[in-house]
């Protein structure tokens, strides 16, 4: 009978990804910040050691009393989302080739893996903490929503396999950049120019971390072209999973669907956003350019190169209306307009 260690030696993928790690050990220092010249959290907050922490806190305050209703809400999703890294680096230590069997080990992919981690923690530090300080949530639901959702635990429907993996981190990367920086802008607009660096601050990493997996997934379709097209097949058929689709406050079961129509409505992550990361990938990755496939591959390639624009269709058709509550700003109501 095979071990898993067998299963894992036997694949291609995994092949693959071991031969790839001199290039991902030389790559480590311009895909992750020097630790010790990082921003951090504090350096967006109030110094509450200060002799006048008081007129900070209050200042911070007051300067977040401009945030609209819908705006907060995207606020709590993203920073739920955010919060539930414990879920994504379980996932990443999963992934065949890319664990970190001692958890601590000096291989390029685990330090990868820890770094990641460590970078993605301050954006959930940070943005807790802002809505905390700020005075306008429910926290205890928020928390209890965290609490849940770290608790259900989130399938990408990745199976393990490193190719599938790197093709939706790509993918969630983009989309959470797109995301932070929306809601930057829309703070910006609404008067809070510190949410809005705030905001640009941790879509920056997402910027950073978005270019690494791409550029993991580049190599993979250079050194394996083939399975890596059917890979992305196989992943945008099967949709990409958002990483916090089992939120849940412990009382409305459609959190993660409403909490989508709001951030939809305000343009924050459209279906637009989701057909431009496609074509972005496809034509990053140069899928239309790829040569020596054939067969099943050749018909990935096929559909991939059209997928872009059968989404763009789709997106046209889509209208939001009604009118959501939501415990995580007691219970007041979002109304949702057609988007003209
Ligand atoms: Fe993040
Ligand atoms: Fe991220």
């Amino acid at each position: 009978m095979n071990t898993i260690q067998d299963i894992e030696v036997a694949s291609p993928q995994m092949e693959v990804i071991k031969s790839m790690e001199g290039f991902v050990e030389e790559q480590l220092p311009k895909l992750l910040l020097n630790v010790n010249e990082s921003w951090q959290p504090s350096d967006f907050l109030p110094d509450i050691t200060a002799d006048n922490r008081i007129e900070q806190i209050m200042e911070f305050r007051k300067r977040a009393q401009c945030l609209s209703d819908d705006l907060l809400v995207i606020l709590v999703g993203d920073m739920v989302t955010e919060e539930a890294l414990p879920t994504y680096q379980t996932w990443l230590n999963r992934l065949n080739g890319v664990t970190d069997p001692t958890g601590a080990s000096p291989n390029p992919w685990a330090r990868w893996s820890r770094g990641w981690t460590a970078e993605e923690n301050r954006h959930g530090d940070l943005l807790n903490k802002y809505l905390y300080l700020s005075g306008r949530v429910n926290m205890r639901s928020i928390e209890t929503t965290i609490h849940h959702l770290i608790n259900n635990g989130f399938d990408p429907k990745t199976e393990n396999d490193p190719y599938l993996g790197f093709i939706y981190t790509s993918f969630q990367e983009r989309a959470t950049k797109i995301s932070h920086r929306n809601v930057g802008v829309l703070a910006k607009k609404a008067g809070e120019d510190h949410l809005h660096k705030i905001c640009g601050t941790i879509a920056g990493d997402e910027a950073r971390h978005e270019k690494a997996y791409k550029l993991f997934m580049s190599k993979i379709f250079e050194l394996d072209p083939a399975r890596a097209v059917l890979a992305f097949a196989k992943m945008m058929k099967s949709k990409i999973v958002m990483p916090a689709v089992l939120m849940d406050d412990g009382k409305e079961k459609n959190l993660f669907k409403k909490f989508s129509l709001v951030a939809q409505k305000a343009g924050v992550y459209t279906a637009s956003d989701y057909t431009e990361i496609i074509g972005t990938l496809v034509h990053e990755w140069n899928i239309a350019g790829l040569t020596g496939i054939s067969g099943v591959s050749a018909k990935a390639q096929d559909y991939l190169c059209r997928l872009s624009e059968r989404y763009q269709k789709l997106s046209e058709r889509m209208n939001i209306s009604g009118v959501e509550k939501f415990s995580w700003i007691y219970d007041r109501e979002i109304v949702l307009a057609p988007i003209s």
